[in-house]
């Protein structure tokens, strides 16, 4: 199992480039399985999660070309309308395919993702979603089947609670739908809208994306495409922070500060110097950092997948700040693996209270999640001495060479085998 050994210290200089967002890229995979015709994906970040993508679309019999980060996926005929529990157990994003397949064949049948790292994850609002379209769903022997003979009719689908695959799953579920489906309380993740755009260029009829409210009208079939994934936000985001954190002067090229302002507001608050580089790039000047209290909400809101990444931020602000977490039960096994690196954390439920500001010191340390990871690699960034990261492949999920870009901006950073 490969881990991370970084000396910390250095102050990140330079330039580092954005890669394609994962959570756009998984999503646009599986909507190639709704058309029989080549679907063309650029910008597709070379990371474990997606190779987890594109061995299930190979499971259901489609074709997957990939030449770096240009994917070409044909789904001529759908062999295996399923995805099974090797692959659904490294990957819970595998219950995505259930929206596509059930739309395509009539037929899906998906391995039940347990419990994660960050919490239960079930997928019953995906599958609620389906019932309204007309897919006869049920659930035996750890795997959700879902049967739609006649095909799927629009309906009006109210989600319970915002749910970001759950948005997509239905969506990709009604473009193929007969008549017109209605998607109230979507998620608006900037993800959903990319979805929405390779749809559109597939040929579906969508409006709204991006917004609570998301119509589709239903068409017959849809064509193939090409498609440019959208910036990797959060993997921005990171990088924001290790810019804010290690007091650096960091150009991050290649993204969208327009899905990072709820990020760029409390870094600046913090007393972090951010600035826009138009027309892609983010400059962050660090300086000395104070305390500002946080709460992950759904976008526009703080995500939930910088949560982590911006406590290690405030381990190195002055004063205490209030960290609360509302999207995920669990979320905070970051905090402490902090600890054992000499941040000052208490966990008080939903709630991490940070006292700031605390000299970190290099420790062996266990990544939980891949969020998580990240956290812990820029606490090793401002760490005295050497920081050894055990268990990396949860990093690789979902960050394109990260150790490469950071070391690029002078970080002291070695994968080890
Ligand atoms: N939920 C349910 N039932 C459902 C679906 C969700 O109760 O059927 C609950 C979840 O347990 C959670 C909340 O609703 O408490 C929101 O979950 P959501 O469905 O929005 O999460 P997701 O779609 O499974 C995506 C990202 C996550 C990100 C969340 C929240 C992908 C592939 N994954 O997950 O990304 O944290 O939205 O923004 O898009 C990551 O990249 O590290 C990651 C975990």
């Amino acid at each position: 199992m490969d881990k991370f050994v970084i000396q910390g210290g250095a102050r990140l200089e330079g330039q580092i480039a954005t890669s394609g967002a994962k959570n756009s890229a998984l999503p646009a995979l599986a909507a190639c399985l709704l058309t029989e015709e080549p679907v063309k994906l650029m910008r597709i970040p070379r990371v474990r999660d997606i190779r987890t993508m594109e061995k299930l679309l190979n499971h259901t019999g489609a074709q997957v070309d990939i030449q770096g980060g240009q994917v070409l996926v044909t789904s001529g005929r759908v062999a295996r309308p399923e995805a099974p529990y090797d692959l659904v157990k490294t990957m819970r994003a595998s219950s995505l395919v259930l929206g596509p397949l059930v739309a395509r064949t009539g037929r899906a049948r998906v391995s039940m993702p347990g419990g994660c790292a960050i919490g239960s994850r079930p997928i019953n609002l995906h599958v609620a979603a389906l019932e309204l379209l007309g897919a006869q769903v049920t659930q035996s022997h750890g795997y959700v089947e879902a049967v739609a003979p006649d095909g799927l009719r629009g309906a009006t689908v109210t989600f319970d609670r915002i749910t970001v695959t759950g948005t997509e799953d239905v969506l990709m579920a009604a473009v193929l739908a007969r008549g017109d489906t209605i998607i109230e309380n979507a998620a608006r993740e900037p993800e959903v809208g990319d979805l929405a755009d390779l749809l559109a260029k597939m040929g579906a009829k969508i409006e709204g994306a991006g917004s609570s409210t998301i119509r589709v009208q239903g068409v017959g079939r849809l064509h193939g495409a090409t498609h440019t994934i959208i910036a990797d936000r959060i993997e921005a985001g990171t990088f924001l922070c290790a810019g804010a954190m290690t007091g650096g002067d960091l150009l991050i090229t290649g993204c969208i500060p327009e899905h990072l302002r709820a990020l760029i507001g409390k870094l600046q608050h913090a007393g972090a110097d951010i600035s826009e580089e138009p027309p892609d790039a983010l400059r962050v000047r660090g300086g000395k950092l104070r305390a500002v209290d946080m709460t992950t909400e759904e976008y526009p809101g703080f995500a939930t997948d910088l949560q982590a990444q911006y406590m290690s931020a405030m381990t190195q602000a002055e004063g205490i700040s209030f960290i609360t977490e509302t999207i995920f039960e669990n979320r905070f096994m970051h905090a402490q693996e902090l600890m054992r690196m000499g941040a000052n954390i208490r966990i008080e439920g939903r709630q991490a209270v940070v006292a700031g500001r605390t000299e970190l010191t290099g420790s062996p340390v266990i990544a939980s999640d891949l969020r998580a990871s990240a956290s812990l690699v820029l606490a090793a960034l401002v760490a005295r001495g050497e920081t050894v990261i055990d268990r990396v492949y949860h990093i690789d999920r979902g960050y394109e060479k990260i150790e490469t870009k950071l070391a690029q901006a002078g970080a002291s950073i070695q994968r080890v085998t």
